[in-house]
């Protein structure tokens, strides 16, 4: 039998096994988030973060390092990404609303890579104009969550090459293939491209150090699949003369089928934005629960909220307010609530959000030409 450790595998590529976070953060080299932390990220921003509260952000790499700089007078700027094979999830808006925040308290620049080459390098099925189609679309999402214009630049790869191209060439030259093979686990058929990916990738964290002609601290927020990237980045960027970027890492929104990843490829296992109220309902209708065998079992031992997939989307998205989930939580374990409820609670809480986000997201149409990066 394979041990838990052997068969979790936790990569930008492929996600399986039972993930358990605490031997991944060992396993990656980062370290947990601990009070400490906690306390200096309310200090400075002047309060914490449902998501950090209820630990979904739960590890890092540099964040002291980069609260003390905070501390000298020389504050951060942000970093986030999305690839673009598809809608966006509610998975990857845990990560929008995160970054908001942090954009919020701390009024700082925020870089935001939508990678079009890397999703078309990576899957044979789609085209370039698929991939750049789904970033413009992507985009939409982002803008939709009231990010400032004038704080906020979004790098499209294969729009933005001109500015990226010329430092993804020096972080290229500094990586061997051996490193890009043992960290992504790549074999000789994989095409140069996703050999080469990776360099694209770290650019952005160095970017604004490069406007503005001096070295700026920069802090990424993503979910931890996307660590080995950045795992490759730290080490080659101090040796071009740049700081290494800290990293925030969150657990994952888990898909709606039991045991499931959620995947953008896969439209049964996440509920996306673009989805109208009628697939919203059937998808969280068909979600997999803590729920027991039948109703008299349930009434009378209770729902298991710690594996239910609706009850991580009012964690990580719908229910921010910790009285209302903790409630939630309360009247499912003691059997008082049965799940078509619970589900019922839920329907209406994400679409009444998404049917907001999708008018916002149309508004946003006419915005993308004002958050591009302006090429020098
Ligand atoms: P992508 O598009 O796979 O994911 C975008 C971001 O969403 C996170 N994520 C999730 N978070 C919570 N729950 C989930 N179920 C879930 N699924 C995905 C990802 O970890 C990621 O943070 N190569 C990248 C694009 C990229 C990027 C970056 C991401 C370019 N630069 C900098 C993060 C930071 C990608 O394909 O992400």
């Amino acid at each position: 039998m394979p041990s838990d450790e052997d068969s979790m595998v936790v990569t930008p590529y492929e996600v399986k096994g039972d993930i358990d976070y605490d031997k991944l953060v060992k396993q990656f080299g980062a370290e947990l988030i601990d009070a400490a932390l906690l306390k200096r990220f309310e200090k400075h921003a002047g309060e914490l973060h449902y998501l950090l509260r209820r630990g979904v952000y739960f590890s890092h790499r540099d964040m002291k390092w980069v609260f003390d700089e905070l501390e000298k007078g020389n504050p951060f700027f942000l970093y986030n990404g999305r690839g673009p094979s598809g809608h966006t999830h509610i998975g990857h808006l845990t990560q929008f609303i995160f970054t908001k925040y942090m954009q919020d308290k701390f009024q700082v620049p925020f870089y935001f890579q939508l990678t079009d080459d890397e999703k078309f390098v990576h899957n044979f099925e789609m085209t370039l104009e698929q991939t750049n189609f789904f970033a413009r679309e992507n985009a939409l999402d982002l803008i939709a969550m009231g990010f400032e214009p004038d704080k906020t630049h979004i790098i499209i790869d294969s729009e933005h090459a001109g500015t990226l191209y010329p430092l993804a060439i020096r972080v290229a030259k500094r990586i061997t293939f051996s490193t890009v093979r043992a960290t992504f686990g790549f074999t000789n058929s994989h095409n140069i491209g996703q050999i080469f990916y990776t360099s694209f990738q770290a650019v952005p964290s160095i970017l604004h150090s490069v406007r503005v002609g001096r070295n700026v601290p920069c802090v990424i927020p993503l979910a931890i699949d996307q660590d080995a990237h950045f795992r490759v980045a730290r080490d080659v960027l101090p040796k071009i003369g740049y700081f290494s970027p800290a990293i925030l890492h969150s657990k994952f929104l888990p898909g709606l089928q039991q045991g499931g990843k959620m995947s953008a490829s896969d439209p049964e296992s996440a509920v996306f934005t673009v989805d109208p109220p009628k697939v919203i309902e059937k998808k969280l209708r068909n979600a997999f629960t803590g729920g027991r065998g039948n109703a008299a079992e349930q009434r009378k031992l209770g729902g298991n909220p710690d594996i239910c997939s609706i009850f991580a989307n009012y964690q990580l998205v719908f229910m921010p307010e910790d009285d209302k989930l903790g409630e939630i939580e309360r009247r499912c374990r003691s059997g008082e609530m049965l799940c078509g409820e619970c589900k019922g609670i839920c329907i209406e809480l994400a679409t009444e959000y998404l049917t907001k986000h999708q008018e916002r997201r149309e508004e946003a149409r006419d915005k993308i030409e004002d958050f591009l990066l302006k090429d020098p």
